[in-house]
Protein backbone atom coordinates (compact mmCIF):
# COMPACT_ATOMS: atom_id res chain seq x y z
CA UNK A 1 0.00 0.00 0.00
CA UNK A 2 1.41 3.16 -0.59
CA UNK A 3 0.99 6.38 0.70
CA UNK A 4 1.24 8.09 4.68
CA UNK A 5 -0.22 6.00 7.47
CA UNK A 6 -0.26 3.53 10.01
CA UNK A 7 2.39 0.84 10.01
CA UNK A 8 1.85 -0.55 13.30
CA UNK A 9 -0.62 -1.08 16.25
CA UNK A 10 -0.33 -1.31 20.07
CA UNK A 11 -2.16 -1.20 22.98
CA UNK A 12 -2.70 -1.73 26.45
CA UNK A 13 -5.04 -1.67 29.63
CA UNK A 14 -3.91 -2.25 33.31
CA UNK A 15 -5.02 -5.77 34.43
CA UNK A 16 -6.87 -4.29 37.57
CA UNK A 17 -11.06 -4.44 36.97
CA UNK A 18 -12.97 -2.07 38.85
CA UNK A 19 -16.61 -2.89 37.76
CA UNK A 20 -19.68 -1.06 38.42
CA UNK A 21 -20.80 -2.76 41.84
CA UNK A 22 -17.38 -2.29 42.82
CA UNK A 23 -18.42 1.65 42.54
CA UNK A 24 -21.56 0.68 44.16
CA UNK A 25 -19.43 -0.11 47.81
CA UNK A 26 -18.40 2.92 47.38
CA UNK A 27 -20.52 5.33 46.26
CA UNK A 28 -24.18 5.90 46.24
CA UNK A 29 -24.50 4.46 42.86
CA UNK A 30 -25.56 1.09 41.40
CA UNK A 31 -24.89 -1.00 38.02
CA UNK A 32 -28.34 0.22 36.65
CA UNK A 33 -27.92 3.75 37.00
CA UNK A 34 -24.57 3.50 35.40
CA UNK A 35 -25.28 1.04 32.72
CA UNK A 36 -28.15 2.80 31.72
CA UNK A 37 -26.87 6.49 31.54
CA UNK A 38 -23.44 5.02 30.10
CA UNK A 39 -22.70 1.85 28.84
CA UNK A 40 -20.48 1.17 31.03
CA UNK A 41 -19.95 -2.50 32.80
CA UNK A 42 -16.59 -2.29 33.95
CA UNK A 43 -13.06 -0.25 33.58
CA UNK A 44 -9.72 -0.75 34.33
CA UNK A 45 -7.54 0.99 36.71
CA UNK A 46 -3.65 1.60 37.02
CA UNK A 47 -1.94 -0.55 39.66
CA UNK A 48 -0.37 2.10 42.50
CA UNK A 49 3.10 0.92 40.83
CA UNK A 50 1.69 2.30 37.40
CA UNK A 51 2.20 5.94 36.08
CA UNK A 52 0.91 7.41 32.79
CA UNK A 53 4.65 5.80 31.16
CA UNK A 54 4.34 2.48 32.09
CA UNK A 55 0.86 2.61 30.33
CA UNK A 56 2.21 4.78 26.78
CA UNK A 57 5.66 3.03 26.92
CA UNK A 58 3.84 -0.60 27.31
CA UNK A 59 1.35 0.35 24.10
CA UNK A 60 4.33 1.79 22.64
CA UNK A 61 6.60 -1.12 22.37
CA UNK A 62 3.23 -3.49 20.96
CA UNK A 63 3.40 -0.95 17.96
CA UNK A 64 6.69 -0.68 17.11
CA UNK A 65 7.28 -4.51 17.15
CA UNK A 66 3.79 -4.77 15.32
CA UNK A 67 5.27 -2.49 12.39
CA UNK A 68 8.87 -4.89 12.63
CA UNK A 69 10.41 -2.45 14.10
CA UNK A 70 12.70 -1.49 16.96
CA UNK A 71 12.57 1.82 18.91
CA UNK A 72 16.28 2.46 17.30
CA UNK A 73 13.71 3.26 13.96
CA UNK A 74 11.78 6.34 15.25
CA UNK A 75 12.21 9.18 14.59
CA UNK A 76 9.81 11.61 16.62
CA UNK A 77 7.53 10.90 19.43
CA UNK A 78 4.02 12.45 20.15
CA UNK A 79 2.06 11.58 23.20
CA UNK A 80 -1.46 12.64 23.38
CA UNK A 81 -2.82 13.23 27.14
CA UNK A 82 -4.52 14.86 29.73
CA UNK A 83 -3.07 12.91 32.84
CA UNK A 84 0.97 13.23 32.15
CA UNK A 85 3.67 11.72 34.11
CA UNK A 86 4.53 14.69 36.02
CA UNK A 87 3.88 18.60 34.95
CA UNK A 88 6.49 19.22 33.68
CA UNK A 89 8.97 17.81 31.65
CA UNK A 90 6.36 16.10 29.31
CA UNK A 91 5.66 12.58 29.01
CA UNK A 92 7.00 12.15 25.41
CA UNK A 93 10.58 12.97 26.88
CA UNK A 94 10.47 10.13 29.50
CA UNK A 95 8.77 7.79 26.81
CA UNK A 96 11.62 8.52 24.67
CA UNK A 97 14.15 7.44 27.24
CA UNK A 98 12.37 4.01 28.48
CA UNK A 99 11.94 2.86 24.68
CA UNK A 100 15.75 3.91 24.05
CA UNK A 101 14.91 5.69 21.15
CA UNK A 102 17.40 8.49 19.80
CA UNK A 103 17.73 11.45 20.39
CA UNK A 104 14.46 12.53 18.18
CA UNK A 105 12.27 15.64 17.87
CA UNK A 106 9.37 14.68 21.35
CA UNK A 107 6.59 16.45 22.50
CA UNK A 108 3.16 16.00 24.42
CA UNK A 109 0.08 17.23 22.78
CA UNK A 110 -2.06 17.85 26.04
CA UNK A 111 -5.22 19.86 27.00
CA UNK A 112 -7.24 18.51 24.06
CA UNK A 113 -9.05 15.86 26.28
CA UNK A 114 -10.52 12.97 24.38
CA UNK A 115 -10.03 14.38 20.89
CA UNK A 116 -6.31 14.64 21.54
CA UNK A 117 -4.92 11.23 19.58
CA UNK A 118 -6.75 11.89 16.13
CA UNK A 119 -5.70 15.28 16.13
CA UNK A 120 -1.95 14.00 16.91
CA UNK A 121 -2.29 11.56 14.03
CA UNK A 122 -2.99 14.55 11.63
CA UNK A 123 0.00 16.06 13.00
CA UNK A 124 2.35 13.29 12.71
CA UNK A 125 0.84 13.06 8.87
CA UNK A 126 2.04 16.63 8.48
CA UNK A 127 4.93 15.75 9.57
CA UNK A 128 6.15 12.80 7.34
CA UNK A 129 5.11 14.50 4.13
CA UNK A 130 7.68 17.28 5.34
CA UNK A 131 10.34 14.91 6.17
CA UNK A 132 10.11 10.91 4.83
CA UNK A 133 10.23 9.37 8.84
CA UNK A 134 8.57 7.14 11.32
CA UNK A 135 6.08 8.91 14.12
CA UNK A 136 5.17 7.38 16.90
CA UNK A 137 1.47 8.24 18.41
CA UNK A 138 0.47 7.71 21.56
CA UNK A 139 -2.71 8.06 23.63
CA UNK A 140 -2.75 7.56 27.02
CA UNK A 141 -4.41 8.49 29.93
CA UNK A 142 -4.51 7.61 33.74
CA UNK A 143 -7.58 9.00 35.18
CA UNK A 144 -7.89 7.04 37.98
CA UNK A 145 -4.98 8.81 40.07
CA UNK A 146 -6.45 12.70 39.09
CA UNK A 147 -10.10 12.09 39.38
CA UNK A 148 -12.36 13.23 42.17
CA UNK A 149 -13.24 9.45 43.60
CA UNK A 150 -16.60 11.11 45.95
CA UNK A 151 -17.88 12.54 42.67
CA UNK A 152 -20.25 9.90 41.56
CA UNK A 153 -21.72 12.33 38.55
CA UNK A 154 -18.03 11.80 36.80
CA UNK A 155 -16.23 9.25 38.33
CA UNK A 156 -18.29 5.67 37.38
CA UNK A 157 -17.38 7.24 33.49
CA UNK A 158 -13.38 6.96 33.37
CA UNK A 159 -11.01 3.91 32.86
CA UNK A 160 -7.10 3.92 32.53
CA UNK A 161 -5.31 2.77 29.54
CA UNK A 162 -3.21 3.52 26.66
CA UNK A 163 -2.99 2.93 22.60
CA UNK A 164 -0.17 3.65 19.97
CA UNK A 165 0.22 3.28 16.44
CA UNK A 166 4.21 3.77 14.11
CA UNK A 167 2.69 6.36 10.80
CA UNK A 168 5.32 6.07 8.16
CA UNK A 169 4.84 5.62 4.54
CA UNK A 170 5.58 2.82 1.65
CA UNK A 171 4.75 -1.06 1.71
CA UNK A 172 4.50 -1.89 4.84
CA UNK A 173 1.28 0.50 5.39
CA UNK A 174 -1.76 -1.30 6.74
CA UNK A 175 -3.92 1.82 6.79
CA UNK A 176 -3.38 4.61 5.01
CA UNK A 177 -4.71 8.38 6.36
CA UNK A 178 -6.43 10.10 3.44
CA UNK A 179 -8.39 12.93 5.03
CA UNK A 180 -8.57 14.77 8.64
CA UNK A 181 -11.22 17.37 10.18
CA UNK A 182 -10.31 19.26 13.62
CA UNK A 183 -12.00 21.98 15.27
CA UNK A 184 -12.59 23.84 18.54
CA UNK A 185 -15.21 25.98 19.88
CA UNK A 186 -13.67 27.65 23.10
CA UNK A 187 -16.90 29.17 24.38
CA UNK A 188 -17.78 26.13 25.52
CA UNK A 189 -14.35 25.72 27.48
CA UNK A 190 -16.03 25.11 30.80
CA UNK A 191 -18.21 22.15 30.04
CA UNK A 192 -15.61 19.65 30.75
CA UNK A 193 -12.11 20.85 32.00
CA UNK A 194 -9.93 20.90 35.74
CA UNK A 195 -9.16 24.21 36.71
CA UNK A 196 -7.40 23.81 39.63
CA UNK A 197 -3.37 24.09 38.76
CA UNK A 198 -3.01 26.75 36.15
CA UNK A 199 -2.51 30.68 36.18
CA UNK A 200 -6.10 31.32 37.32
CA UNK A 201 -6.78 28.79 39.54
CA UNK A 202 -3.45 27.67 41.25
CA UNK A 203 -3.22 25.07 43.16
CA UNK A 204 -2.72 26.29 46.75
CA UNK A 205 -3.07 24.79 50.45
CA UNK A 206 -6.87 25.94 50.66
CA UNK A 207 -7.21 23.96 47.10
CA UNK A 208 -6.12 20.87 48.02
CA UNK A 209 -8.10 21.26 51.54
CA UNK A 210 -11.06 21.22 49.21
CA UNK A 211 -9.53 18.62 46.42
CA UNK A 212 -9.90 21.48 43.85
CA UNK A 213 -7.21 19.61 41.68
CA UNK A 214 -8.70 16.32 41.12
CA UNK A 215 -12.53 18.40 40.88
CA UNK A 216 -13.02 17.50 37.03
CA UNK A 217 -15.91 20.43 35.99
CA UNK A 218 -19.12 18.86 33.96
CA UNK A 219 -21.75 19.67 32.18
CA UNK A 220 -23.00 15.98 31.09
CA UNK A 221 -25.91 17.36 29.21
CA UNK A 222 -23.80 19.95 27.47
CA UNK A 223 -21.15 18.07 27.10
CA UNK A 224 -23.29 15.31 25.33
CA UNK A 225 -25.11 17.46 23.11
CA UNK A 226 -21.96 18.64 21.54
CA UNK A 227 -20.21 15.65 21.37
CA UNK A 228 -23.62 14.03 19.50
CA UNK A 229 -23.47 17.07 17.03
CA UNK A 230 -19.92 17.80 16.22
CA UNK A 231 -18.98 14.37 15.70
CA UNK A 232 -21.67 13.46 13.52
CA UNK A 233 -20.55 16.69 11.64
CA UNK A 234 -16.88 15.88 11.40
CA UNK A 235 -17.63 12.32 10.53
CA UNK A 236 -19.31 13.73 7.35
CA UNK A 237 -16.78 16.43 6.76
CA UNK A 238 -13.77 13.62 6.50
CA UNK A 239 -15.67 11.77 4.34
CA UNK A 240 -16.17 14.50 1.73
CA UNK A 241 -12.87 15.47 2.06
CA UNK A 242 -11.42 11.49 0.95
CA UNK A 243 -13.74 11.76 -1.51
CA UNK A 244 -15.73 8.54 -0.41
CA UNK A 245 -19.51 7.99 0.51
CA UNK A 246 -21.03 6.55 3.98
CA UNK A 247 -22.22 3.66 2.14
CA UNK A 248 -18.35 2.59 1.88
CA UNK A 249 -17.67 2.63 5.64
CA UNK A 250 -16.98 -0.59 6.86
CA UNK A 251 -16.58 0.62 10.50
CA UNK A 252 -16.69 3.60 12.73
CA UNK A 253 -14.53 3.67 15.78
CA UNK A 254 -15.77 7.08 17.71
CA UNK A 255 -14.28 8.01 21.53
CA UNK A 256 -15.49 5.73 23.90
CA UNK A 257 -17.37 8.28 26.06
CA UNK A 258 -20.70 7.14 26.33
CA UNK A 259 -23.10 4.33 24.59
CA UNK A 260 -25.80 6.73 24.46
CA UNK A 261 -23.71 8.78 22.46
CA UNK A 262 -22.02 6.56 20.49
CA UNK A 263 -25.51 5.41 19.35
CA UNK A 264 -26.72 8.96 18.79
CA UNK A 265 -23.83 9.57 16.56
CA UNK A 266 -25.11 6.80 14.96
CA UNK A 267 -28.64 7.30 13.89
CA UNK A 268 -27.63 11.03 12.92
CA UNK A 269 -24.88 8.97 10.38
CA UNK A 270 -27.59 6.83 9.54
CA UNK A 271 -25.56 3.53 10.06
CA UNK A 272 -26.45 -0.04 11.56
CA UNK A 273 -25.49 -0.98 14.22
CA UNK A 274 -22.84 -3.39 13.48
CA UNK A 275 -20.72 -1.19 11.81
CA UNK A 276 -19.72 0.84 15.13
CA UNK A 277 -17.25 -0.61 17.08
CA UNK A 278 -17.81 -0.27 20.89
CA UNK A 279 -15.93 -1.38 23.87
CA UNK A 280 -17.08 1.47 26.48
CA UNK A 281 -18.64 -1.46 28.25
CA UNK A 282 -15.74 -3.02 29.37
CA UNK A 283 -13.05 -0.14 29.34
CA UNK A 284 -15.03 3.47 30.30
CA UNK A 285 -14.12 6.30 28.95
CA UNK A 286 -10.00 6.30 28.90
CA UNK A 287 -9.36 10.03 27.71
CA UNK A 288 -7.28 10.24 24.34
CA UNK A 289 -6.30 6.46 24.42
CA UNK A 290 -10.24 5.51 23.65
CA UNK A 291 -9.87 5.64 20.18
CA UNK A 292 -6.63 4.09 19.68
CA UNK A 293 -7.20 1.53 21.97
CA UNK A 294 -10.19 0.85 19.95
CA UNK A 295 -8.71 0.53 16.71
CA UNK A 296 -5.89 -1.44 17.90
CA UNK A 297 -8.26 -4.01 19.56
CA UNK A 298 -10.56 -4.01 16.07
CA UNK A 299 -7.72 -4.54 14.14
CA UNK A 300 -5.97 -7.28 16.38
CA UNK A 301 -9.62 -9.49 16.62
CA UNK A 302 -9.77 -9.19 12.84
CA UNK A 303 -12.80 -6.59 12.67
CA UNK A 304 -11.10 -4.19 10.19
CA UNK A 305 -10.37 -6.71 6.72
CA UNK A 306 -7.59 -5.26 4.50
CA UNK A 307 -9.74 -2.86 1.96
CA UNK A 308 -11.62 -1.77 4.61
CA UNK A 309 -12.10 2.21 4.96
CA UNK A 310 -12.76 3.06 8.42
CA UNK A 311 -13.84 6.55 10.10
CA UNK A 312 -12.32 7.82 13.62
CA UNK A 313 -13.85 10.50 15.46
CA UNK A 314 -13.52 12.27 18.78
CA UNK A 315 -14.46 15.06 20.94
CA UNK A 316 -12.90 16.29 24.11
CA UNK A 317 -12.71 19.51 26.22
CA UNK A 318 -11.94 22.50 24.59
CA UNK A 319 -14.55 21.73 23.04
CA UNK A 320 -12.47 20.09 20.42
CA UNK A 321 -13.22 17.78 18.24
CA UNK A 322 -11.06 15.71 15.55
CA UNK A 323 -11.65 12.81 13.01
CA UNK A 324 -10.24 10.90 9.99
CA UNK A 325 -10.88 8.58 7.23
CA UNK A 326 -8.80 5.37 6.79
CA UNK A 327 -7.80 2.82 3.93
CA UNK A 328 -6.99 -0.52 5.33
C1 LIG B 1 -23.12 12.27 32.82
C2 LIG B 1 -24.32 11.61 32.16
C3 LIG B 1 -24.08 10.10 32.12
C4 LIG B 1 -25.57 11.88 33.02
O1 LIG B 1 -26.68 11.32 32.39
P1 LIG B 1 -28.04 12.11 32.40
O2 LIG B 1 -29.04 11.26 31.68
O3 LIG B 1 -27.78 13.48 31.90
O4 LIG B 1 -28.35 12.12 33.92
P2 LIG B 1 -29.67 12.62 34.53
O5 LIG B 1 -29.73 14.09 34.38
O6 LIG B 1 -30.80 11.82 34.03
O7 LIG B 1 -29.45 12.23 36.01
C5 LIG B 1 -28.77 13.05 36.84
C6 LIG B 1 -29.13 12.58 38.23
O8 LIG B 1 -28.42 11.37 38.47
C7 LIG B 1 -27.61 11.53 39.63
N1 LIG B 1 -26.37 10.82 39.42
C8 LIG B 1 -25.21 11.28 38.88
N2 LIG B 1 -24.30 10.32 38.87
C9 LIG B 1 -24.87 9.23 39.40
C10 LIG B 1 -24.40 7.93 39.67
N3 LIG B 1 -23.15 7.54 39.36
N4 LIG B 1 -25.26 7.05 40.20
C11 LIG B 1 -26.51 7.40 40.54
N5 LIG B 1 -27.00 8.63 40.31
C12 LIG B 1 -26.19 9.53 39.76
C13 LIG B 1 -27.39 13.01 39.73
O9 LIG B 1 -27.10 13.39 41.05
C14 LIG B 1 -28.72 13.56 39.28
O10 LIG B 1 -29.63 13.46 40.34
P3 LIG B 1 -30.73 14.60 40.58
O11 LIG B 1 -31.57 14.59 39.36
O12 LIG B 1 -31.42 14.14 41.83
O13 LIG B 1 -29.93 15.86 40.74
C15 LIG B 1 -24.57 12.15 30.73
O14 LIG B 1 -25.00 13.49 30.80
C16 LIG B 1 -23.34 12.05 29.88
O15 LIG B 1 -22.88 10.98 29.57
N6 LIG B 1 -22.76 13.18 29.44
C17 LIG B 1 -21.53 13.18 28.73
C18 LIG B 1 -20.41 13.01 29.70
C19 LIG B 1 -19.10 12.67 29.03
O16 LIG B 1 -19.07 11.98 28.06
N7 LIG B 1 -18.00 13.17 29.60
C20 LIG B 1 -16.69 12.90 29.17
C21 LIG B 1 -16.43 13.58 27.87
S1 LIG B 1 -14.85 13.21 27.21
Amino acid sequence: MAGIGILGFGSYVPSRVMTNDDWAELLDTDDEWITSRSGIKERRFADDSESTLDLAAAAAEQAISDAGLTADDLDEIIVATDTPEVYTPDTAAHLQHRLGAGEVTAFDLGGSGCAGFVLALDIAKTRVQATPKKVLVVGVELISRLMDWTDRSTAVLFGDGAGAVVIGEGDLVKAELLSFDAGTDGQYSDILGLETGGTRRPFSLEEAQKDGHHEIAMNGREVFRQAVRRMAASSEIVLERAGRRKDEVALVIPHQANLRIIDAVRHKLGLDEDLVYVNVDRYGNTGSATVPLAMSEAHHEGRIKPGDLVVLTAFGAGFHWSSAVLQF
